[in-house]
């Protein structure tokens, strides 16, 4: 059975290499290895991501399967409290289609009643999320870029009403 909690410090280490996989898996076909080996190492070192599971006001939520870490999701309140705004939400490649990334979503609502809307960035060419949030409700309302470690990124930003 699926189980989602908040995410503790000893979980560090299965989610850094989560991240690795499930980045490896979705953007191999848009980014060299290079540069996900870069940005990968930059944003999921292991301080970082152990200094956002201790930070009170964002919910790092992951899911479980018995023990196994097998997805997760970082969201956290704006622009005073009306928006939830979601950083990051991964299922491993072998638990995808599973109603995991749903549920994980489902929790972030739950988590933050008073928000009215959520909004979300996604990399233009990763067609699987953008047609999983707009089955999830969310529409796309602009562009934005990015310069990381020399890699350009484009995103679509995306919003739904809660
Ligand atoms: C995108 C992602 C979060 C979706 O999570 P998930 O647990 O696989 O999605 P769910 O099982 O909850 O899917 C719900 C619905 O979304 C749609 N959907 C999900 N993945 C899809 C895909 N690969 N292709 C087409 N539709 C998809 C389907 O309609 C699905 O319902 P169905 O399986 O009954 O047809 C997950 O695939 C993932 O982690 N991908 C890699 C990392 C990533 O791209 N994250 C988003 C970055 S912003």
């Amino acid at each position: 059975m699926i189980t989602i909690h908040r995410a503790k410090v000893e979980d560090v280490y299965e989610i850094k290499k989560l991240l690795f996989n499930t980045w490896t898996a979705t953007y191999s076909n848009i980014y060299s290895p290079e540069a996900i080996e870069l940005i990968t190492s930059r944003w999921h070192s292991v301080v970082l991501l152990t200094k956002q599971i201790k930070n009170p006001s964002l919910f790092f939520s992951v899911a479980k399967d018995g023990n196994k870490i097998v997805g997760m999701c970082n969201a956290t309140l704006t622009q005073g409290g009306k928006v939830i705004n979601i950083q990051r939400l991964h299922i491993i490649p072998e638990y995808q289609r599973r109603g995991i990334g749903s549920k994980l979503i489902e929790e972030v609502i739950k988590t933050f009643p008073k928000a009215l809307k959520i909004e979300l960035e996604v990399e233009k060419q990763n067609e699987r999320a953008l047609t999983f949030y707009q089955k999830q409700g969310f529409q796309r309302i602009g562009k934005k870029t990015f310069e990381i470690a020399s890699v350009h990124m484009t995103c679509v930003v995306m919003e739904k009403l809660v």
